[in-house]
């Protein structure tokens, strides 16, 4: 089957990667014609890159590069099966998109978008067919991620996520099922990990460099939580959290914090441009955290019973199903353990007191604690013994 993606920025020109690899032609499209050599060249560089690990041979990377067809011309998508976008986050833009490409390809080609923060119907609303429509969500770096997010929308038409689901099982990624509601899985339940490590550092519990010590030394998480906004970039992670809380109806749980949109304002997005949560200008010396374990242990608490909390909630009203909240957590963003089943090895009634004490603290919805897992602690049950009654 060819494949046809368009936007050949970051995320688009990795997945035209992981498709070329995976054995179909690629057309691969930009208004840009800058972005698409960019996207070339980077393929390329990548493919050798894989060569010289020894993960490829120089073979099978020529012949993937050679399956990839930059182009501006979308007549050239008449013949794909399946057409995937990664363009500019722009409702609007999208859905123009689309209009353009239903006059291009055939009845049966399926139409995707990678996007993170729209939901699929929208887009999918601006089609003819928008039955043959279907969410395809990649993480950053897509040739490297090992999870993809597939979200049917209400109007797509049944067994066209499994089908789908089977097409990105043999591009050797590791699909996820998700309804269609903000920010999916990982962008949903990810939220607490920053959300509630700043409001840690605004109340003084702890400076940054201890909190993101106890997560990563205590927690067993890969990075620490402002070691990772700097990283991904305040620009984005901002944008994420003000786009999963205004989707969600202005919900208080997802609040994003004045500390990181003062940040995001100043333009400190982090690693990228020399300064963030951290200074990464030469020169600086990074600050050393205090290593109280006591104090570390209650931050990781915080931070897991809020994280917990969330995962809890996406299992309560269906987002997915057990198996795929925690394969999304663990190789979406590297969690050392999926959270339910973390939850069940601290015990349910543990992470419930934790929540309950931080609620009847502040008396803010942030702590409210899911429904399910007090049903569950009240039955004496685990997140492993807990069967939805309908999906
Ligand atoms: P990017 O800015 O790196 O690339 C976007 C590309 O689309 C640019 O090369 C631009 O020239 C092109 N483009 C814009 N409008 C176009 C149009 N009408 N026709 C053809 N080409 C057009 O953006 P990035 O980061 O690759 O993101 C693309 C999409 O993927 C967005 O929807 C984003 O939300 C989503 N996404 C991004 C992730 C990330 O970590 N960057 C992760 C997962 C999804």
């Amino acid at each position: 089957m060819t494949i046809g993606i368009i936007g050949s920025g970051a995320m688009g020109a990795g997945i035209a990667q992981v498709v070329a690899q995976a054995g179909h032609s690629v057309r691969l499209l930009d208004q840009n014609t800058a972005a698409l050599e960019r996207a070339v060249a980077g393929i390329q560089g990548s493919l050798q890159k894989l060569t010289e690990k020894g993960k490829i041979t120089p073979e099978a990377a020529e012949a993937a590069a050679a399956r990839v067809l930059p182009t501006t011309d979308i007549n050239l998508f008449a013949d794909c099966g399946l057409v995937l976008e990664a363009i500019v986050e722009d409702l609007g833009v999208k859905q123009q998109l689309f209009r353009e490409v239903e006059l291009v390809v055939s009845e049966t080609c399926v139409l995707a978008s990678n996007t993170s923060s729209l939901s699929i119907a929208s887009i999918a609303a601006a089609c003819q067919h928008p039955e043959r429509f279907i969410g395809i969500h990649f993480f950053n770096p897509a040739p490297l991620m090992q999870l993809v997010e597939i979200i049917p929308a209400v109007q797509t038409r049944a067994g066209l996520a499994e089908e789908i689901r089977q097409l990105v099982q043999s591009w050797s990624k590791l699909p996820v099922l998700v309804k269609d509601t903000p920010g999916f899985i990982v962008n949903r339940v990810a939220r607490p990990f920053y959300g509630e490590a700043i409001r840690l550092l605004e109340e003084g519990v702890a400076d940054m460099a201890t909190i993101d010590w106890a997560l990563t030394e205590l927690g067993g998480f890969r990075m620490g939580p402002f070691a990772l906004m700097d990283f991904i970039g305040h620009d984005v992670n901002y944008r994420v959290t003000e786009s999963v809380f205004t989707s969600f109806f202005f919900d208080p749980r997802y609040k994003p914090s004045f500390t990181q949109k003062r940040l995001f304002e100043a333009g400190y997005y982090g690693r990228k441009s020399g300064r963030g949560f951290y200074d990464y200008r030469p020169g600086a010396t990074p600050p050393e955290p205090t290593r109280d374990e006591a104090l570390g242990r209650q931050i990781v608490q915080r931070v897991l019973a809020m994280l917990i909390n969330e995962a809890a909630d996406a299992l309560a009203f269906n987002v997915a199903s057990r198996q795929d909240l925690e394969l999304a957590m663990t190789k979406g963003v590297n969690y050392p353990k999926g959270l339910l089943a973390w939850a069940d090895e601290l015990g349910l009634p543990n992470v419930l007191t934790t929540l309950d004490d931080l609620y009847a603290d502040y008396h803010e919805d942030r702590y409210r604690a899911s429904p399910l897992l007090r049903r569950l602690v009240r039955a004496g049950h685990t997140f492993a013994q807990y069967e939805p009654t309908a999906r």
